[in-house]
């Protein structure tokens, strides 16, 4: 296979369903020209309240569907899957596999001036502790907050993004972060990028908050630019979207993850893999 035709292959992002689309989103940004392939788990999400066995058993299925695609490359959008499952998983593909975890650690790490920084995500995602380990790999100065908020998945998929309630549950949930002065917080969940505003105005201007999806987008960049892997040659890229159930509800949420409405999704049955 020549180097141009090795290029043109497409990228693979998981998710454990529509969240990983801002990952997507901020990848088709930065590399408009690559061809993308997307599967997302929904007949199986969310991830993030399940045990390490079943996300790592999950994960080793979703990389085994998008190899099949003869990707070049393999996004882990998922905060759950990376923060659980890729180091188990990893070593068992041929292929460079990215999660976000590392992007945004270390992120995090070079925005911090007092040295405190805050993770929140999803349960699986905080009781791994992947982000504090790839947080204090960098430096072991800093000091970090790591706090589980479940309820903001639901909340974004049903899109209360600017809701009374999704404030009152923010103030909530942050309290506990406000009090220990962090000056950095990770938004360690496909979904919680859609909540800036929201967790921006409780967290106060002096926090800087750290998106995993505009972090990792840039790392795929530069890996792809570093394995001399960007596509080049002309042509529209093409983005398929793959899911597990019935793509209703996917279609239904997708615009406001994505920014734009799709209509080539295919579902498949990932047990077979
Ligand atoms: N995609 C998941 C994450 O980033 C959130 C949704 C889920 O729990 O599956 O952790």
């Amino acid at each position: 296979m020549s180097q141009d035709e090795t290029r043109n292959k497409p990228i693979g992002i998981f998710d454990s369903g529509v969240g990983g689309l801002t990952v997507a989103a901020e990848i088709m940004r930065l590399l408009p020209q690559e061809n993308i392939v997307y599967f997302g788990d929904v007949g199986r999400a969310p991830y993030g309240g399940r045990s390490k066995e079943i996300i790592t058993k999950f994960t080793r299925q979703d990389i085994s569907f998008l190899m099949e695609h003869k990707v070049k490359y393999i996004v882990a959008a998922c905060n759950s899957a990376s923060a659980v499952a890729l180091e188990t998983v990893r070593g068992e593909f041929d292929i460079g596999i990215l999660g976000v975890i590392e992007p945004g650690a270390e992120a995090a790490v070079k925005y911090t001036r007092n040295g405190r920084i805050g993770i929140i995500g999803t349960v699986a995602t905080i009781g791994s502790d992947s982000y504090a380990r790839a947080i204090q790999s960098r430096n072991g100065l800093v000091k970090v907050f790591s706090l589980a908020c479940p309820l903001f998945v639901p909340l974004t998929e049903e899109g209360y993004i600017e809701k009374e309630a999704t404030l009152l549950i923010a103030q909530d949930y942050l309290k506990t972060l406000i009090d220990v002065d962090i000056d950095t917080l990770v938004l360690g969940c496909t979904h919680y990028p859609l909540l800036k505003k929201v967790i921006g105005k409780v967290m106060g201007e002096k926090v800087r908050l750290v998106d995993s999806a505009e972090e990792t987008a840039r790392t795929v960049a530069e890996a792809l630019a570093e394995k001399d892997l960007l596509r080049i040659s002309g042509g529209e890229a093409s983005v398929k979207f793959y899911v597990s159930d019935v793509p209703d509800r996917f279609s239904q949420v997708v615009k406001q993850f994505l920014g734009r409405g799709i209509n080539n999704i295919t579902r498949l049955d990932i047990t077979r893999y």
